[in-house]
């Protein structure tokens, strides 16, 4: 039977399912017709909106031929054989915006669902820890937020920046094996340079958690001097980890399903089942540091993170938990 007339958005969609799983492979525009129910213009009109999307195909008079999807941040490539089932499922992709945590507080007001994610190309105004500025420029890097809609206590959000940075390093580790180091509470550094940050942003009221913001910024394709001179000698990316061009929407569905594995146990058990695996990938646990925030200061070691994603600090008679500061490892 053929298939329900379509517009050329929704042609476009089906048409690419259908050619992509014939890569290399000459298909020819006449059976594709039958198949859509559309004369060979329509499928033409739709092939060409694939092609200025990004993919690659070549558009020949009698037939067309699929090389390659783009590595774009756009809904079509992101929900493509998307393994995670709540994360992502409702995906808006922007080229340029001002912060991608505005749009999904924005957004979550309205009543977004959880796991909705919010992805863009650049940020204009992407915002890091501490009222600081995140360097957003085009096409090299990730910047997404995803709408959480935890039943936890306020007091236990900081929990979810923890299991973030978790699923972020689990996802870098198949991209560049053994590099990947958590500092608490969630800056990913490879080689003792940034390569990650994660901003956690809550809504609450009367004790109650509305919904919670994770914004992640990844520093994936950018070389080596393309940092502004003031972050330059602090931050890296995994193309220079990995001496090669990472590819950001296969390490974004990735991190999606970790992330949202690590969220469910989470939800379900607390923080305290996954501490073993953020040991192992502190850059912090065992060692001295200092910790300043404001105008506090309190130096020791870090001995562990405790249920509610505080930092736990050994002073020479105290065990003192921190819930956020500026951490320095003392050598
Ligand atoms: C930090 O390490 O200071 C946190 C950086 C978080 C940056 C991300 S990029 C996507 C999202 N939108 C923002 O404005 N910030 C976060």
């Amino acid at each position: 039977m053929n298939e329900p007339i379509l517009n050329p958005e929704q042609l476009a969609d089906q048409l690419l399912l259908v050619i992509r799983r014939r890569p290399n492979d000459r298909i020819e525009l006449e059976k594709l017709s039958k198949k859509f129910n559309a004369d060979q213009p329509t499928i033409k009109t739709a092939i060409r909106l694939l092609i200025s999307l990004g993919y690659r195909i070549k558009l020949k008079k009698s037939e067309l031929i699929f090389l390659s999807a783009p590595d774009s941040l756009i809904e079509t490539e992101l929900g493509y054989k998307l393994k995670s089932k709540i994360f992502g499922q409702n995906i808006v992709c922007y080229n340029s915006v001002k912060s991608t945590n505005d749009l999904a507080s924005i957004l979550a007001d309205d009543g977004a669902p959880e796991g909705t994610l919010i992805t863009a190309e650049q940020q204009t105004q992407g915002r890091g820890r501490l009222g600081r500025s995140w360097h957003s420029p085009p096409g090299t890097g990730i910047y997404m937020s995803l709408i959480l809609r935890p039943k936890i206590k306020p007091e236990l959000a900081p929990g979810l920046s923890i299991i973030t940075a978790l699923a972020l390093a689990q996802a870098v580790e198949t991209v560049c094996p053994g590099e990947i180091k958590i500092k608490w509470p969630n800056d990913l550094l490879i080689g003792g340079r940034k390569a990650a940050g994660i901003l956690t942003e809550l809504s609450a009221e009367k004790g109650k958690t509305n919904f919670v913001i994770v914004g992640i910024g990844i520093n994936v394709n950018q070389g080596v001097g393309s940092f502004p001179e003031e972050i330059r000698d602090r931050a890296t990316s995994l193309r220079r980890a990995a001496k090669r061009k990472v590819a950001r929407v296969e390490l974004i569905k990735g991190f999606l399903h970790k992330f949202e594995k690590q969220y469910l146990q989470f939800i379900s058990k607390g923080l305290a089942s996954a501490l073993p695996k953020v040991r192992k990938y502190s850059s912090l646990l065992g060692h001295p540091v200092t910790v300043r925030a404001g105008q506090k200061k309190i130096s020791g070691i870090a001995e562990s993170i405790d249920p509610q994603g505080r930092l736990l600090i050994r002073t020479d008679n105290d065990l003192i938990p921190v819930s956020a500061g500026e951490v320095t490892v003392e050598r």
